[in-house]
């Protein structure tokens, strides 16, 4: 259970969490320029996403009293948290291919984007944070896609 701070809480940790992920992608990387700034610059924009949720942490701080206490269960959430935490245990050997993949799953998943409408409905307040939040996802699934198509194209380990 848990108010708007905690719910707030946990979207800026899961923004943190993919700027992690994708910095660690990168340093995979090092010796693929192309793939190691794909991956920073992905890590950066989720640092800005990250931001986009403390600006509206502000928000509510400044007004406490206009925000409502609703208890909304976040345990999913904290199972998506987890699940992208322990990525880097999980994948070795990773290849150009994979982490495209793996990159392109977590933008898209169902569960956390359906989430999202929970938390909308608890607290309409952050509509506009969660909209901004879910077209950052969807932009980047189509840069990523977009990149994969090229990228994937142009290296000759990856034929098929
Ligand atoms: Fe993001
Ligand atoms: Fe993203």
């Amino acid at each position: 259970m848990a108010n708007i701070m905690t719910v707030l809480n946990m979207l800026e940790e899961i923004e943190i969490s993919m700027k992690n992920l994708y910095q660690w992608i990168s340093e995979e990387f090092t010796d693929n320029t192309e793939l190691y700034r794909f991956f920073q610059r992905m890590s950066r924009e989720e640092e800005t996403h990250a931001g986009m949720v403390k600006y509206q942490k502000r928000l509510v701080r400044q007004n406490p009293n206009s925000f409502n206490e609703v208890s909304t269960d976040l345990s999913e959430l904290q199972e998506f948290l987890q699940f992208i935490s322990s990525i880097p245990e999980r994948e070795h050997n990773l290849t150009p291919e994979r982490a495209l993949k793996l990159a392109i799953e977590l933008e898209g998943m169902d569960e956390e984007r359906m989430y999202r409408g929970v938390i909308v409905e608890s607290y309409p307040e952050l509509r506009e944070l969660i909209h901004n939040l879910t077209r950052s996802d969807e932009e980047h699934c189509i840069f990523l896609k977009d990149f994969a198509r090229r990228y994937l194209k142009s290296d000759p380990a990856s034929d098929e």
